[in-house]
Protein backbone atom coordinates (compact mmCIF):
# COMPACT_ATOMS: atom_id res chain seq x y z
CA UNK A 1 0.00 0.00 0.00
CA UNK A 2 0.93 3.71 -0.70
CA UNK A 3 0.67 6.52 1.77
CA UNK A 4 1.83 10.14 2.21
CA UNK A 5 3.23 11.95 4.90
CA UNK A 6 3.97 15.67 4.84
CA UNK A 7 7.41 17.37 6.37
CA UNK A 8 9.13 20.40 5.61
CA UNK A 9 12.80 20.57 4.38
CA UNK A 10 15.12 24.03 4.90
CA UNK A 11 16.33 26.15 2.09
CA UNK A 12 18.33 28.65 3.56
CA UNK A 13 16.29 30.03 6.17
CA UNK A 14 12.52 29.14 4.16
CA UNK A 15 10.46 26.02 4.79
CA UNK A 16 9.40 23.74 1.50
CA UNK A 17 6.96 21.30 1.59
CA UNK A 18 8.36 17.92 1.46
CA UNK A 19 5.86 14.57 0.63
CA UNK A 20 7.46 11.36 1.87
CA UNK A 21 6.32 8.81 -0.07
CA UNK A 22 5.77 5.19 1.42
CA UNK A 23 5.03 2.26 -0.97
CA UNK A 24 4.74 -1.15 0.97
CA UNK A 25 4.75 -3.98 -1.59
CA UNK A 26 5.37 -7.77 -1.14
CA UNK A 27 8.93 -8.70 -2.05
CA UNK A 28 12.17 -9.25 -0.40
CA UNK A 29 12.24 -6.81 2.32
CA UNK A 30 14.64 -4.25 1.75
CA UNK A 31 13.98 -0.84 2.59
CA UNK A 32 15.35 1.74 0.58
CA UNK A 33 15.09 6.02 0.86
CA UNK A 34 15.75 8.03 -2.77
CA UNK A 35 15.33 11.72 -3.23
CA UNK A 36 18.37 13.39 -2.69
CA UNK A 37 18.74 13.15 0.54
CA UNK A 38 22.51 13.52 2.56
CA UNK A 39 24.25 10.93 4.44
CA UNK A 40 21.86 11.81 7.72
CA UNK A 41 19.02 11.21 5.39
CA UNK A 42 20.61 7.27 4.37
CA UNK A 43 20.91 7.05 8.12
CA UNK A 44 17.31 7.33 8.78
CA UNK A 45 16.95 3.67 7.77
CA UNK A 46 18.50 2.22 10.36
CA UNK A 47 16.71 4.90 12.87
CA UNK A 48 13.40 4.49 11.73
CA UNK A 49 13.54 0.42 11.09
CA UNK A 50 14.65 0.74 15.20
CA UNK A 51 12.27 3.28 16.64
CA UNK A 52 9.28 1.14 15.20
CA UNK A 53 10.23 -2.37 16.29
CA UNK A 54 11.17 -0.55 19.50
CA UNK A 55 7.75 0.92 20.43
CA UNK A 56 5.66 -1.83 19.61
CA UNK A 57 4.91 -1.91 16.30
CA UNK A 58 6.21 -4.22 13.28
CA UNK A 59 8.71 -3.37 10.70
CA UNK A 60 7.05 -4.54 7.53
CA UNK A 61 8.92 -7.61 6.31
CA UNK A 62 8.40 -6.53 3.10
CA UNK A 63 9.49 -4.01 0.30
CA UNK A 64 9.46 -0.75 1.32
CA UNK A 65 10.49 2.26 -0.50
CA UNK A 66 10.43 5.82 0.66
CA UNK A 67 10.72 8.12 -2.05
CA UNK A 68 10.76 12.37 -0.44
CA UNK A 69 9.57 14.77 -3.42
CA UNK A 70 10.15 16.95 -4.91
CA UNK A 71 13.54 15.78 -5.77
CA UNK A 72 14.87 18.17 -7.25
CA UNK A 73 15.82 19.40 -3.37
CA UNK A 74 18.34 18.66 -1.68
CA UNK A 75 17.12 17.58 1.68
CA UNK A 76 19.56 17.49 5.07
CA UNK A 77 19.74 16.74 8.51
CA UNK A 78 17.45 14.11 10.69
CA UNK A 79 14.36 16.09 10.60
CA UNK A 80 12.63 13.57 8.12
CA UNK A 81 13.03 10.95 10.26
CA UNK A 82 9.70 11.10 11.96
CA UNK A 83 7.80 11.83 8.81
CA UNK A 84 9.28 8.49 7.26
CA UNK A 85 8.58 6.71 10.03
CA UNK A 86 4.94 7.57 10.40
CA UNK A 87 4.59 6.95 6.21
CA UNK A 88 5.38 3.27 6.91
CA UNK A 89 3.42 2.81 9.83
CA UNK A 90 0.49 4.37 7.65
CA UNK A 91 1.66 2.20 4.04
CA UNK A 92 1.41 -0.82 6.70
CA UNK A 93 -1.91 -0.11 7.88
CA UNK A 94 -0.57 0.68 11.59
CA UNK A 95 -2.13 3.96 11.33
CA UNK A 96 -4.62 5.70 9.35
CA UNK A 97 -3.24 6.97 6.34
CA UNK A 98 -6.30 9.54 5.94
CA UNK A 99 -4.89 10.92 9.26
CA UNK A 100 -1.33 11.64 8.02
CA UNK A 101 -2.37 13.43 5.10
CA UNK A 102 -3.98 16.69 6.63
CA UNK A 103 -0.90 16.88 9.53
CA UNK A 104 2.77 17.70 8.94
CA UNK A 105 5.32 15.91 11.53
CA UNK A 106 9.00 16.64 12.19
CA UNK A 107 11.86 15.28 14.16
CA UNK A 108 14.40 12.89 14.02
CA UNK A 109 14.21 9.32 16.24
CA UNK A 110 16.08 7.89 18.22
CA UNK A 111 16.38 3.88 18.27
CA UNK A 112 14.37 3.47 20.84
CA UNK A 113 11.44 5.36 19.53
CA UNK A 114 12.26 8.67 21.65
CA UNK A 115 11.30 11.74 19.39
CA UNK A 116 14.61 14.38 19.44
CA UNK A 117 14.79 18.15 18.79
CA UNK A 118 15.92 19.05 15.59
CA UNK A 119 16.68 22.85 14.34
CA UNK A 120 14.52 24.68 12.75
CA UNK A 121 10.92 23.41 14.05
CA UNK A 122 9.46 27.29 13.80
CA UNK A 123 10.42 27.36 10.37
CA UNK A 124 8.59 23.99 9.75
CA UNK A 125 5.52 25.90 11.51
CA UNK A 126 5.09 28.47 9.02
CA UNK A 127 5.62 26.09 6.49
CA UNK A 128 2.41 24.26 7.64
CA UNK A 129 0.79 27.81 7.72
CA UNK A 130 1.39 28.41 4.09
CA UNK A 131 0.47 25.40 2.89
CA UNK A 132 -2.78 25.53 4.64
CA UNK A 133 -2.47 22.18 6.55
CA UNK A 134 -4.24 21.25 9.77
CA UNK A 135 -1.34 21.24 11.93
CA UNK A 136 1.82 20.02 12.91
CA UNK A 137 3.53 17.44 15.33
CA UNK A 138 7.28 18.64 16.34
CA UNK A 139 9.23 17.57 19.16
CA UNK A 140 8.59 17.59 22.28
CA UNK A 141 11.15 20.37 23.31
CA UNK A 142 10.12 22.91 20.42
CA UNK A 143 6.51 23.01 20.99
CA UNK A 144 6.68 26.44 22.52
CA UNK A 145 8.90 27.59 19.54
CA UNK A 146 6.63 25.87 16.72
CA UNK A 147 3.18 27.43 18.72
CA UNK A 148 4.79 31.08 18.02
CA UNK A 149 3.03 30.47 14.45
CA UNK A 150 -0.81 30.64 13.74
CA UNK A 151 -1.38 27.02 13.13
CA UNK A 152 -4.22 25.18 14.08
CA UNK A 153 -2.73 22.45 15.95
CA UNK A 154 0.74 22.31 16.84
CA UNK A 155 1.41 19.43 19.28
CA UNK A 156 4.61 18.43 21.13
CA UNK A 157 5.80 14.62 21.04
CA UNK A 158 8.61 12.84 23.53
CA UNK A 159 8.18 9.38 21.27
CA UNK A 160 6.82 7.93 17.94
CA UNK A 161 3.88 5.83 19.70
CA UNK A 162 2.50 8.84 21.41
CA UNK A 163 2.48 10.20 17.76
CA UNK A 164 0.80 6.92 16.19
CA UNK A 165 -1.95 7.61 19.10
CA UNK A 166 -2.78 11.47 17.94
CA UNK A 167 -2.90 10.05 14.11
CA UNK A 168 -5.04 7.05 15.57
CA UNK A 169 -7.34 9.75 17.32
CA UNK A 170 -6.98 8.30 20.52
CA UNK A 171 -5.02 11.34 22.22
CA UNK A 172 -4.99 15.07 21.46
CA UNK A 173 -1.69 16.73 20.69
CA UNK A 174 0.22 18.23 23.52
CA UNK A 175 -0.16 21.70 23.35
CA UNK A 176 2.31 22.96 25.94
CA UNK A 177 3.43 26.05 27.44
CA UNK A 178 2.01 29.34 25.75
CA UNK A 179 3.85 31.32 23.37
CA UNK A 180 6.36 33.43 25.55
CA UNK A 181 7.84 36.74 24.33
CA UNK A 182 11.43 36.90 25.15
CA UNK A 183 12.34 40.30 27.24
CA UNK A 184 15.89 41.76 26.39
CA UNK A 185 18.07 40.81 29.58
CA UNK A 186 21.49 42.69 29.03
CA UNK A 187 21.13 45.87 31.20
CA UNK A 188 23.90 48.11 29.99
CA UNK A 189 23.14 51.41 29.22
CA UNK A 190 24.38 54.72 27.40
CA UNK A 191 24.18 56.58 30.68
CA UNK A 192 27.08 54.20 31.45
CA UNK A 193 29.26 56.36 28.78
CA UNK A 194 30.93 59.09 29.98
CA UNK A 195 32.09 62.33 28.01
CA UNK A 196 31.51 61.51 24.28
CA UNK A 197 28.69 63.88 23.83
CA UNK A 198 29.59 63.85 19.71
CA UNK A 199 29.86 59.98 19.62
CA UNK A 200 26.85 59.48 21.31
CA UNK A 201 24.73 61.77 19.43
CA UNK A 202 26.17 60.58 16.03
CA UNK A 203 25.74 56.76 17.14
CA UNK A 204 21.99 57.41 18.20
CA UNK A 205 21.56 59.11 14.24
CA UNK A 206 23.43 55.91 13.03
CA UNK A 207 20.46 53.86 15.08
CA UNK A 208 18.23 56.05 14.15
CA UNK A 209 18.56 55.80 10.10
CA UNK A 210 19.81 51.79 10.20
CA UNK A 211 23.22 53.84 8.94
CA UNK A 212 26.64 51.74 8.91
CA UNK A 213 29.40 53.44 11.37
CA UNK A 214 33.06 52.99 11.84
CA UNK A 215 34.20 54.08 15.49
CA UNK A 216 37.89 55.01 15.37
CA UNK A 217 40.27 56.01 17.84
CA UNK A 218 42.69 55.21 20.65
CA UNK A 219 42.74 52.19 22.67
CA UNK A 220 40.44 52.07 26.62
CA UNK A 221 38.58 55.09 25.36
CA UNK A 222 34.75 53.48 25.41
CA UNK A 223 34.48 52.35 21.32
CA UNK A 224 33.59 48.86 22.44
CA UNK A 225 31.24 50.20 24.82
CA UNK A 226 29.51 52.20 22.87
CA UNK A 227 28.82 49.81 20.19
CA UNK A 228 27.47 47.17 22.97
CA UNK A 229 25.55 49.75 23.73
CA UNK A 230 23.51 50.07 20.54
CA UNK A 231 20.92 47.06 20.86
CA UNK A 232 19.58 49.10 23.86
CA UNK A 233 18.61 52.19 22.21
CA UNK A 234 17.35 50.35 18.58
CA UNK A 235 13.74 50.24 17.80
CA UNK A 236 12.34 46.93 18.64
CA UNK A 237 11.52 44.75 16.02
CA UNK A 238 8.51 44.74 14.02
CA UNK A 239 6.50 41.45 14.33
CA UNK A 240 7.45 40.00 11.05
CA UNK A 241 10.91 41.11 12.07
CA UNK A 242 10.59 38.89 15.76
CA UNK A 243 9.40 35.64 13.04
CA UNK A 244 12.20 35.89 10.69
CA UNK A 245 14.81 36.52 13.54
CA UNK A 246 13.73 33.80 15.60
CA UNK A 247 13.50 31.66 12.46
CA UNK A 248 16.47 32.38 11.88
CA UNK A 249 18.33 31.70 15.32
CA UNK A 250 16.31 28.28 15.33
CA UNK A 251 17.67 27.31 12.27
CA UNK A 252 20.95 27.71 13.38
CA UNK A 253 20.33 25.29 16.45
CA UNK A 254 19.96 28.58 19.04
CA UNK A 255 16.84 27.65 20.32
CA UNK A 256 14.85 30.53 22.27
CA UNK A 257 11.89 28.33 23.19
CA UNK A 258 10.12 31.99 22.66
CA UNK A 259 10.16 35.12 20.10
CA UNK A 260 13.15 36.98 20.26
CA UNK A 261 11.87 40.63 21.05
CA UNK A 262 15.33 42.53 20.79
CA UNK A 263 17.54 43.17 17.35
CA UNK A 264 20.25 40.79 17.31
CA UNK A 265 23.71 42.13 17.98
CA UNK A 266 26.62 39.56 16.59
CA UNK A 267 30.26 40.19 17.58
CA UNK A 268 32.33 37.20 15.34
CA UNK A 269 35.61 37.18 16.76
CA UNK A 270 38.56 38.38 13.89
CA UNK A 271 39.63 34.45 14.06
CA UNK A 272 36.09 33.62 12.22
CA UNK A 273 36.24 31.78 9.13
CA UNK A 274 35.07 33.41 5.74
CA UNK A 275 31.81 30.50 6.35
CA UNK A 276 31.44 31.02 9.96
CA UNK A 277 30.63 34.71 8.71
CA UNK A 278 28.86 34.42 5.56
CA UNK A 279 27.21 30.69 6.09
CA UNK A 280 27.95 27.47 4.72
CA UNK A 281 29.51 24.60 5.79
CA UNK A 282 28.94 20.99 5.01
CA UNK A 283 25.62 21.00 6.84
CA UNK A 284 24.08 24.39 5.25
CA UNK A 285 23.85 26.50 8.34
CA UNK A 286 23.43 30.67 8.11
CA UNK A 287 26.52 32.73 9.15
CA UNK A 288 26.84 35.71 11.31
CA UNK A 289 25.79 38.24 8.99
CA UNK A 290 22.83 36.27 8.93
CA UNK A 291 21.77 35.87 12.70
CA UNK A 292 22.67 39.50 12.60
CA UNK A 293 19.80 40.20 10.32
CA UNK A 294 17.75 42.91 11.46
CA UNK A 295 19.84 43.76 14.18
CA UNK A 296 23.82 44.39 14.25
CA UNK A 297 26.68 43.06 12.79
CA UNK A 298 29.87 44.49 15.59
CA UNK A 299 33.33 44.14 13.98
CA UNK A 300 35.84 45.24 16.90
CA UNK A 301 39.12 45.74 16.06
CA UNK A 302 38.27 45.90 12.19
CA UNK A 303 42.08 45.31 11.36
CA UNK A 304 42.73 42.46 12.97
CA UNK A 305 39.85 40.46 10.62
CA UNK A 306 41.95 39.03 7.77
CA UNK A 307 41.01 41.09 4.14
CA UNK A 308 39.70 38.03 2.45
CA UNK A 309 37.33 37.65 5.12
CA UNK A 310 36.47 41.33 4.89
CA UNK A 311 35.88 40.93 1.11
CA UNK A 312 33.58 38.24 1.91
CA UNK A 313 31.12 40.88 3.33
CA UNK A 314 30.93 42.86 0.24
CA UNK A 315 28.08 40.59 -1.07
CA UNK A 316 25.83 40.78 2.00
CA UNK A 317 26.21 44.78 2.51
CA UNK A 318 25.49 45.46 -1.00
CA UNK A 319 22.47 43.05 -1.58
CA UNK A 320 20.80 42.60 1.83
CA UNK A 321 21.36 38.53 1.17
CA UNK A 322 24.12 36.24 0.30
CA UNK A 323 24.13 32.88 -1.83
CA UNK A 324 26.20 30.14 -0.56
CA UNK A 325 27.19 27.71 -3.09
CA UNK A 326 27.72 24.42 -1.96
CA UNK A 327 28.11 21.64 -5.01
CA UNK A 328 25.29 21.91 -7.00
CA UNK A 329 23.12 23.61 -4.52
CA UNK A 330 22.64 27.45 -3.82
CA UNK A 331 21.17 27.61 -0.41
CA UNK A 332 20.33 31.85 -0.02
CA UNK A 333 20.50 33.52 3.14
CA UNK A 334 19.25 37.13 4.12
CA UNK A 335 21.70 39.51 5.81
CA UNK A 336 20.07 43.01 6.07
CA UNK A 337 22.30 44.08 9.12
CA UNK A 338 23.85 47.39 10.34
CA UNK A 339 27.49 46.88 10.21
CA UNK A 340 29.30 48.33 13.18
CA UNK A 341 33.00 48.75 13.31
CA UNK A 342 35.81 50.01 15.17
CA UNK A 343 39.12 50.00 14.71
CA UNK A 344 42.65 51.90 16.09
CA UNK A 345 43.57 55.07 14.05
CA UNK A 346 46.86 53.11 13.07
CA UNK A 347 48.87 50.39 14.65
CA UNK A 348 49.80 51.49 18.23
CA UNK A 349 46.60 53.48 18.47
CA UNK A 350 47.53 56.67 19.36
CA UNK A 351 47.66 58.73 15.78
CA UNK A 352 47.24 61.35 15.23
CA UNK A 353 49.27 62.46 18.91
CA UNK A 354 52.58 62.89 19.66
CA UNK A 355 52.66 59.32 21.52
CA UNK A 356 51.90 57.58 18.05
CA UNK A 357 55.34 55.52 17.81
CA UNK A 358 54.01 54.13 14.19
CA UNK A 359 56.19 54.82 11.11
CA UNK A 360 55.19 56.19 7.47
CA UNK A 361 54.93 52.34 6.02
CA UNK A 362 53.15 51.30 9.14
CA UNK A 363 50.58 54.21 9.31
CA UNK A 364 49.52 53.25 4.75
CA UNK A 365 49.64 49.78 5.49
CA UNK A 366 46.95 49.97 8.56
CA UNK A 367 44.71 52.48 6.45
CA UNK A 368 45.03 50.29 3.24
CA UNK A 369 43.67 47.15 4.88
CA UNK A 370 40.76 49.84 6.51
CA UNK A 371 40.69 50.71 2.95
CA UNK A 372 38.31 48.86 0.03
CA UNK A 373 34.91 47.51 0.19
CA UNK A 374 33.87 48.20 4.04
CA UNK A 375 34.46 51.71 3.96
CA UNK A 376 32.64 52.47 0.86
CA UNK A 377 29.64 50.77 2.73
CA UNK A 378 30.36 53.33 5.74
CA UNK A 379 27.99 56.07 6.28
CA UNK A 380 29.35 57.94 9.58
CA UNK A 381 33.21 57.68 10.86
CA UNK A 382 32.93 58.82 14.14
CA UNK A 383 36.19 59.77 15.72
CA UNK A 384 36.41 58.81 19.76
CA UNK A 385 38.44 60.74 21.62
CA UNK A 386 39.73 60.12 25.05
CA UNK A 387 37.58 61.90 27.16
CA UNK A 388 38.54 64.30 29.59
CA UNK A 389 38.84 64.11 33.62
CA UNK A 390 36.21 66.13 34.53
CA UNK A 391 34.18 64.67 31.65
CA UNK A 392 34.73 61.33 33.43
CA UNK A 393 32.99 62.64 36.70
CA UNK A 394 30.22 63.97 35.23
CA UNK A 395 27.30 61.86 34.40
CA UNK A 396 26.75 60.44 31.04
CA UNK A 397 25.28 62.63 28.26
CA UNK A 398 21.82 60.46 27.65
CA UNK A 399 20.24 57.68 28.89
CA UNK A 400 19.46 54.86 26.33
CA UNK A 401 14.86 55.40 27.05
CA UNK A 402 15.82 58.97 26.08
CA UNK A 403 17.60 57.62 23.15
CA UNK A 404 15.04 55.08 21.97
CA UNK A 405 11.98 57.18 22.11
CA UNK A 406 13.89 59.73 19.65
CA UNK A 407 15.04 57.12 17.61
CA UNK A 408 11.62 55.27 17.41
CA UNK A 409 10.23 58.39 16.35
CA UNK A 410 12.54 59.02 13.50
CA UNK A 411 12.13 55.97 12.44
CA UNK A 412 8.37 56.37 12.41
CA UNK A 413 8.98 59.53 9.98
CA UNK A 414 11.14 57.19 7.56
CA UNK A 415 9.10 54.10 7.67
CA UNK A 416 5.92 56.82 6.75
CA UNK A 417 7.87 57.82 3.38
CA UNK A 418 9.60 54.60 2.42
CA UNK A 419 6.15 52.68 2.39
CA UNK A 420 6.53 50.49 -0.55
CA UNK A 421 9.56 50.75 -1.68
CA UNK A 422 11.55 47.68 0.10
CA UNK A 423 13.73 49.86 2.73
CA UNK A 424 12.74 50.58 6.04
CA UNK A 425 15.43 52.94 6.88
CA UNK A 426 17.32 55.55 5.42
CA UNK A 427 20.53 53.45 5.35
CA UNK A 428 19.03 51.12 3.30
CA UNK A 429 18.56 53.98 0.86
CA UNK A 430 20.08 53.34 -2.89
CA UNK A 431 20.94 56.28 -5.40
CA UNK A 432 17.34 56.68 -6.43
CA UNK A 433 15.65 56.81 -3.61
CA UNK A 434 18.45 59.47 -2.07
CA UNK A 435 17.64 61.44 -5.53
CA UNK A 436 13.63 60.67 -5.19
CA UNK A 437 13.03 61.24 -1.34
CA UNK A 438 15.85 63.49 0.40
CA UNK A 439 14.49 66.71 0.13
CA UNK A 440 16.74 69.77 0.59
CA UNK A 441 15.70 73.41 1.41
CA UNK A 442 17.41 76.18 -1.13
CA UNK A 443 20.85 76.93 1.74
CA UNK A 444 21.63 73.31 1.96
CA UNK A 445 21.41 72.69 -1.95
CA UNK A 446 23.61 75.98 -2.09
CA UNK A 447 26.19 74.33 0.37
CA UNK A 448 26.12 71.05 -0.98
CA UNK A 449 26.92 72.31 -4.40
CA UNK A 450 29.78 74.14 -2.99
CA UNK A 451 30.98 71.49 -0.99
CA UNK A 452 31.10 69.47 -3.87
CA UNK A 453 32.48 71.54 -6.13
CA UNK A 454 35.73 71.85 -4.01
CA UNK A 455 36.21 68.52 -3.81
CA UNK A 456 35.46 68.25 -0.77
CA UNK A 457 33.31 65.02 -1.62
CA UNK A 458 33.06 62.32 -3.97
CA UNK A 459 29.94 61.45 -5.56
CA UNK A 460 29.60 58.70 -3.31
CA UNK A 461 30.47 60.64 -0.39
CA UNK A 462 27.81 62.95 -1.65
CA UNK A 463 25.08 60.30 -1.41
CA UNK A 464 26.37 59.37 2.20
CA UNK A 465 25.99 62.89 3.35
CA UNK A 466 22.50 63.03 2.06
CA UNK A 467 21.34 60.15 3.33
CA UNK A 468 22.59 60.79 6.72
CA UNK A 469 21.52 64.80 6.57
CA UNK A 470 18.25 62.84 6.01
CA UNK A 471 18.25 60.97 9.36
CA UNK A 472 19.07 64.17 11.33
CA UNK A 473 16.35 65.71 9.95
CA UNK A 474 14.00 62.76 10.59
CA UNK A 475 15.33 63.10 14.43
CA UNK A 476 14.28 66.56 14.71
CA UNK A 477 10.92 65.81 13.23
CA UNK A 478 11.64 68.15 10.02
CA UNK A 479 10.91 66.53 6.46
CA UNK A 480 13.63 68.88 4.70
CA UNK A 481 17.05 68.76 5.16
CA UNK A 482 18.08 72.64 6.14
CA UNK A 483 21.52 73.61 6.55
CA UNK A 484 22.46 72.93 9.46
CA UNK A 485 21.47 69.18 8.97
CA UNK A 486 23.75 68.87 6.05
CA UNK A 487 26.63 70.60 8.27
CA UNK A 488 26.38 68.02 10.63
CA UNK A 489 25.66 65.18 8.48
CA UNK A 490 29.24 66.53 6.36
CA UNK A 491 30.97 66.48 9.69
CA UNK A 492 30.46 63.05 10.68
CA UNK A 493 31.69 61.71 7.52
CA UNK A 494 35.23 63.92 8.26
CA UNK A 495 35.58 63.84 11.66
CA UNK A 496 37.73 60.60 11.93
CA UNK A 497 41.11 61.30 12.48
CA UNK A 498 42.30 59.06 9.73
CA UNK A 499 39.64 60.04 7.31
CA UNK A 500 40.59 56.41 5.90
CA UNK A 501 39.11 57.28 2.58
CA UNK A 502 41.69 60.30 1.74
CA UNK A 503 44.02 57.78 3.43
CA UNK A 504 43.64 54.78 0.86
N1 LIG B 1 33.86 57.24 27.98
C1 LIG B 1 33.87 56.30 28.92
N2 LIG B 1 32.97 56.33 29.92
C2 LIG B 1 32.96 55.39 30.88
N3 LIG B 1 33.82 54.36 30.92
C3 LIG B 1 34.74 54.26 29.96
C4 LIG B 1 34.81 55.22 28.90
N4 LIG B 1 35.82 54.87 28.09
C5 LIG B 1 36.34 53.74 28.59
N5 LIG B 1 35.70 53.37 29.71
C6 LIG B 1 36.03 52.21 30.54
O1 LIG B 1 37.12 51.54 29.95
C7 LIG B 1 36.78 50.23 29.58
C8 LIG B 1 37.40 49.90 28.24
O2 LIG B 1 36.72 50.57 27.22
P1 LIG B 1 36.50 49.94 25.78
O3 LIG B 1 35.15 50.28 25.33
O4 LIG B 1 36.84 48.51 25.80
O5 LIG B 1 37.58 50.75 24.95
P2 LIG B 1 38.03 50.57 23.46
O6 LIG B 1 37.11 49.60 22.83
O7 LIG B 1 37.95 51.93 22.88
O8 LIG B 1 39.43 50.07 23.52
C9 LIG B 1 35.30 50.18 29.56
O9 LIG B 1 34.79 48.92 29.89
C10 LIG B 1 34.89 51.21 30.60
O10 LIG B 1 34.88 50.62 31.86
MG1 LIG C 1 37.59 47.75 22.14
Amino acid sequence: MLAHATTFAIDGVEPRRVTVEVDVKPGLPAFSIVGLGDRSVREARERVRGAISNSGFEFPQMRVTVNLAPAYLRKHGPGFDLAIACGVLAASRQVPAAALERLAVFGELGLDGKVRPCNGALAVAEGVLRAGLEGVIVPWERVAEAAIVDVITVGGAGDLASVAAVLRGDAAPDRGADVVALEPQDASDLADVRGHAGPVEALIVAAAGGHNVLLSGPPGTGKTMLARRLPSILPPLTPAEALEVTRIRSIAGMHSGGLVRTRPFRSPHHNTSTSGLIGGGSLPTPGEVTLAHHGVLFLDELSEFPRNVLEALRQPLEDGRVAVVRGQHIAVYPTRFMLVASTNPCPCGFHPERRCRCSEADLLRHGRRLSGPLLDRIDLLLAVGRPSADELRAPGVTSSAQARDRIAQARERQLARLDGTGATCNGHMDTALVRRLVRLDSDAERLLHATYERGALSARGRERVLRVAMTIADLDARDTVGKQELLRAIGLRQDATTAPEEAA
